[in-house]
């Protein structure tokens, strides 16, 4: 299908609002951002509303402000509840950026900058969608109400607080989010699942103060080196966990499941290739696709102690920290298996070494159903802009307020991302296609047009 000429004829200015969006540094996680946070909630306040939104504000939370707004198309029609978030990860290590993060320059047709796929590229798409249907399209076919926090990278808490206090402001038949990815430019797809997550920090103390290595090394059991054995230890030779009862609740799929699984295309060479291994290590008896997402993982996503500056110092640190987290599936929850995590993890400290664990956010696993009306119009929105079926796919990320909007509002939801594995989300330089931005501003009209059709 061609671009719509509305699309064509604007997409420069589209390409430069989102670029000043992205100039804005709205990185939740640092509190030194926080001015920075509330700009990019007000900048995208202004640009719904230029849209054509109503009912624009900024919800103040105890923490950053929600952006909302609605668009009423009557009250026979089927009201969507468009999800996003406008905070992103921290940029660091800034000088890996071949252009600085907060600096977006297009090079190559993609967009770098951080948040340029996650998500305040994928969030602009709905904006723009809104312009393009209410100037170029005789309006939307659908009620849509827009929700888009900054706190999505630090768990939602007070998202999670708001949609509990506005259930009749927020009342909608389905949620539509793009925040996820497809499989490729040209092979279309639906993420139909997301894992959960438990995440903790561990602090591990051995002696009362830094030892002289020479002097007290070999007698004294060091806490770099046991933390060290107490990680290598959760995992076994076949990579599988070893937390006791870890994988009791695992939805473990069917042989036919995973055979349809298979059916989605997947280089493994072109895996490996894109990321500079020489091999692709994982849990035994799955595939590379699987072990990204049906299978719980665990991972070590930082560690630290002892002496890392210039030259050798030769010591022995009190203290040695990690921070490790675990992807979860269906039917695991996060407080089982933090409160299995904990209570491991404290049980293999060695003589000598005291051990804390302090649990971070969590989320809870999802699967989204296929055979729904609003699945299927997101289907048939794919196969309109891209000329080809998409695949569902389970994804391997977590987005934790997706099972709280089926467990508070009762409501599924379809994840219509368009984004790539490719893009380096939370890594530096960060991208998002210029085809990819623009194909997600033809689709989504697509979308509410199928949505509306199904549901009359
Ligand atoms: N958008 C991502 C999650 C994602 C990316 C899902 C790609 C599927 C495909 C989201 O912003 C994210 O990064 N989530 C975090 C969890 C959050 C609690 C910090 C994650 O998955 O690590
Ligand atoms: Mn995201
Ligand atoms: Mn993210």
């Amino acid at each position: 299908m061609p671009a719509p000429a509305y699309l064509t004829q604007h997409r420069n200015r589209f390409l430069e609002e989102l670029i000043d969006w992205l100039r804005i540094p709205s990185v939740s996680a640092d509190p030194k951002f926080h001015g920075d946070v509330l700009k990019a909630a007000d900048y995208l306040k202004d640009k719904l509303a230029e849209a054509g939104a109503t009912n624009v504000e900024i919800c103040p939370t105890a923490g950053n402000p929600i952006v909302y707004g609605d668009y009423m198309a009557g009250p026979d029609r089927p009201t969507v509840l468009v999800y996003g978030h406008y905070d992103v990860q921290p940029a660091d290590p800034y000088e890996l950026w071949t252009s600085p993060p907060f600096e977006p320059v297009i090079k190559d047709e993609k967009i770098y900058a951080r948040g340029a796929c996650d998500d305040k590229g994928q969030v602009y798409m709905h904006v723009k969608a809104l312009e393009m249907m209410l100037r170029a399209g005789g309006g939307a076919p659908c009620n849509i109400k827009f929700m888009f926090e900054g706190e999505e990278e630090i768990g939602s808490n007070n998202l999670g607080i708001f949609v509990k206090a506005n259930k009749e402001k927020l009342q909608a038949d389905v949620i539509l989010i793009s925040d996820t990815g497809i499989l490729a430019n040209d092979v279309p797809s639906i993420e139909v699942g997301l894992r959960g997550l438990s995440y903790h920090e561990v602090e591990v103390t051995g002696p009362n103060r830094d030892l002289h290595s020479g002097l007290y090394g070999g007698a004294v059991m060091n806490p770099i080196n046991a933390l060290c054995d107490m990680i290598s230890s959760l995992h076994d030779a076949n990579r599988h966990i070893t937390i006791p009862g870890f994988y009791d609740k695992v939805d473990e799929l069917s042989a036919d499941e995973r055979a349809e699984m298979a059916q989605a295309p997947f280089s493994e060479t072109e895996f490996k290739q894109s990321i500079g291994l020489p091999a692709a290590v994982g849990e035994a008896g799955y595939t590379t696709p699987e072990r990204t997402s049906i299978r719980p993982t665990l991972d070590v996503n930082g560690i630290w102690g002892g002496y890392t500056g210039e030259g050798a110092k030769t010591v022995i640190a009190s203290k040695a920290y990690a921070k490790i987290s675990m992807r979860l599936v269906p039917h695991q929850t996060s407080d089982e298996i933090t409160a299995l995590f904990q209570k491991h993890f404290e049980s293999i400290a060695p003589a000598g070494i005291t051990v804390k664990v302090t649990p971070h956010h969590g989320g809870e696993p999802v699967v989204t159903p296929t055979n729904s009306a609003a699945y299927r119009a997101a289907a048939k929105a794919l196969e309109t802009t891209f000329g080809k079926k998409p695949v569902p796919t389970r994804g391997g990320g977590s987005i934790p307020i997706v099972a709280m909007f089926k467990s508070e509002l009762g409501l599924d939801s379809v994840l219509l991302g368009f984004g790539l594995d490719s893009d380096a989300i939370h890594s530096p330089n960060e991208h998002f296609g210029v085809f990819n931005f623009l194909k997600g501003i033809e689709t989504i009209p697509e979308f509410y047009k199928e949505y509306a059709a199904a549901t009359r």
